[in-house]
């Protein structure tokens, strides 16, 4: 089957206007939307020189092959199909990338962002000096669609703590939908956490100096085909770039988890202790356990959460578990040294046992990082 039909303007050869804006699209499952998309995109953009970018994390429903189907019949139809990645701002980095337009528009490929503002966001940059051009939800004649309330408190809670975290006043800083200048991207570029979902709070937050922004308000429509990816994953992930950008500046956000699992660590050495000590064993006995207990449910917990992007399965798993052992031993030895070492030095007790807990817990940190969990 051909597509052409779907092009309105794919009679013009391509090359008869110079490339004025990509817009670039990530896609996980939206085989269902991509036909209708390209039509309406290509209706909107009639007349400029422009392409779409899907990038498309290897979707098991076929939304690449599709795009490389509907791109034979015409030359504004691009695809970047990335296999074993996950993660939309990644996608969206890498979209932009991968075009030489000097503007570029981001919209999600489920069809919520409907395409009749795309105009208004692309002149906003190219006519009106704007350096960004956020699609805003929430400005006069903008809106959310039908989400129910709890999806709308908490989109508006995300929003609130963004703004604060970041000290924006853009009215929708979530938003999937805005227009970038290249130059203005490439300057941010370097900064980018590229984290989770939020790629254009991100971009806010890198840029160096304060961005020429515009915003545009539209509806946000109700998706009709596939499915959203939102879930308790991208909620963590937004936590994760909020911190990444405020503290983050001072102590890596990885530390600062590491340090939270071993906080939890000593209640589940507390707490194996006192049932051990009740059941009525030694207190080595107990002791013993218990630290053995804390060390594999912080080996567990770090992996998963700590270190969720690099998670050990299978029998990794297993070796990751002895070397996190291993090196939990010499950063016992190391604290009870520096402890013992301090007690010699300062009269208060508690002066000592912290800077043992702090110069163990760095090194369970760094050789943790270097070898259980390296790259
Ligand atoms: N390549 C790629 N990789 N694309 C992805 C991924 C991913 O891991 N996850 C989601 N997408 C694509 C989807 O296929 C869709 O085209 C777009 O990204 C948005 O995903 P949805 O799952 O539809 O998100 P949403 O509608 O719940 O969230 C939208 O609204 C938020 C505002 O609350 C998005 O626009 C968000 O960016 C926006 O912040
Ligand atoms: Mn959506």
């Amino acid at each position: 089957m051909r597509h052409d039909t779907l092009i309105a303007d794919s009679p013009l050869p391509v090359a008869a206007l110079p490339l004025e804006v990509a817009v670039v699209v990530p896609t996980l499952n939206e085989a269902a939307n991509v036909e209708k998309l390209i039509a309406g995109l290509s209706i909107v953009l009639a007349g400029r020189g422009w392409e779409v970018v899907f990038v498309d994390d290897n979707s098991p429903d076929g939304t690449s092959e599709l795009v490389r189907r509907i791109g034979r019949d015409s030359r504004h139809i691009r695809i970047v199909q990335r296999v074993g990645r996950r993660g939309l701002s990644s996608a969206v980095v890498e979209g932009i990338l991968a075009t030489a337009a000097p503007i570029v528009a981001v919209m999600d490929g489920d069809l919520q962002h409907g395409e009749e503002a795309l105009p208004r966001l692309i002149d906003a940059i190219a006519e009106r000096g704007a350096e960004l051009a956020v699609g805003t939800r929430y400005g006069a004649g903008g809106g959310i669609g039908d989400w129910d309330q709890g999806r709308a408190r908490m989109s508006r809670l995300a929003t609130r703590a963004g703004q604060i975290a970041l000290g924006t006043d853009v009215s929708d800083p979530m938003s999937g939908f805005f227009a970038i200048r290249r130059d203005a991207f490439e300057r941010a570029l370097p900064r980018l956490s590229a984290v989770g979902f939020k790629i254009l709070l991100d971009l806010l937050a890198s840029s160096p100096a304060p961005l020429k922004v515009a915003e545009i308000p539209y509806q946000f429509r109700t998706r009709e085909a596939g499915e959203s990816k939102i879930g308790a994953r991208v909620i963590a992930e937004y936590a994760e770039l909020i911190a990444d950008k405020t503290i983050g500046r001072f102590v890596p956000v990885r530390l600062l988890k590491f340090l939270m699992v071993g906080g939890l660590g000593v209640f589940v050495h507390l707490a194996v202790l006192r049932a051990i000590l009740g059941a009525g064993s030694a207190f080595v006995t107990a002791q013993t356990v218990a630290v053995m207990t804390a060390i594999a449910f912080n080996f567990f917990l770090n992996n998963s959460f700590t270190y969720a992007d690099r998670k050990l399965k299978g029998w990794r798993l297993a070796g990751g578990l002895a070397s996190f052992y291993a090196i939990s031993a010499l950063g016992a030895v190391a604290n009870i040294g520096i402890g013992t070492w301090m007690a010699g030095h300062d009269e208060r007790w508690w002066v000592a046992g912290v800077a043992g807990v702090v110069v163990g817990a760095i090194w369970n940190f760094a050789m943790s990082a270097a070898l259980t969990w390296r790259k």
